[in-house]
């Protein structure tokens, strides 16, 4: 007889991130749930220095809170020119009610007044998966390198997709096609680091 579905908590109210690690996770034997899924589930703050420590605090926290095998990543963009701002800021980065709109004009704007010729800049994801006691089974980390775009361009995916360009492709993470991010993001190779562990868990 086959396994029933493992049931796994994504750590996140960003439907962005959820649509992905929904993609990602397609090929595994799990019932997918987000935060939104449970009625009182207060927000954990982020407050580790690091995207790892982050993580751990949330796959921890969030899977004492709903007693599932859950899954939190920590991610966000590093900007050379910017000594590796906004890091783990990113989501409150110009204050957490900016729109990203206006983030990428920052980021575009602070790079600008630096007149640094280096455009460099890296996506990193920090992934924890804690038990439904909360203990840390696996960590892993994913880096996606590339340039920030002299301006926006493309209108898909989230956060500050359209100013990145990842390394070898002409296309910005706004432009590219939704499968195509999936493979060469931070998020996918954080991920599959992961999936063999998923896989035994799951197995039928
Ligand atoms: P987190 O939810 O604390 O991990 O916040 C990470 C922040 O980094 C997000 O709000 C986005 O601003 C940014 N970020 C992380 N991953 C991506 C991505 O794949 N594309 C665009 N922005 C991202």
């Amino acid at each position: 007889m086959s396994k029933p579905p493992l049931p796994i908590t994504i750590a996140t109210f960003n439907t962005g991130k959820l649509r992905e690690y929904r993609s990602m996770l397609s090929g595994l034997n799990v019932d997918l749930q987000d935060l939104s899924d449970f009625n009182n589930v207060q927000e954990i703050a982020e407050t580790a220095a690091t995207f790892a420590g982050n993580a751990a605090l949330k796959a921890s926290g969030y899977a004492e809170l709903t007693r599932t095998l859950t899954l939190a990543d920590d991610s966000g963009l590093e900007v050379a020119a910017m000594g590796g701002r906004p890091g783990v800021l990113s989501a409150r980065y110009g204050g957490a009610a900016t729109s990203f709109d206006d983030k990428m004009r920052l980021i575009l704007a602070e790079i600008a007044e630096n007149r640094s010729a280096d455009r460099s800049a890296r996506f990193v994801c920090e992934i924890a998966v804690a038990d439904e006691r909360g203990i840390i089974l696996y960590k892993s980390r994913g880096v996606c390198s590339g340039t920030i775009a002299l301006e926006p361009r493309g209108k898909g995916g989230f956060g500050y997709d359209p100013i990145f360009l990842p390394d070898g492709l002409d296309q910005s993470f706004g432009e590219l096609s939704p499968s195509v991010k999936q493979r060469i993001s931070h998020r996918a190779a954080a991920f599959d680091q992961i999936i063999p562990y998923l896989r035994d868990y799951t197995a039928i």
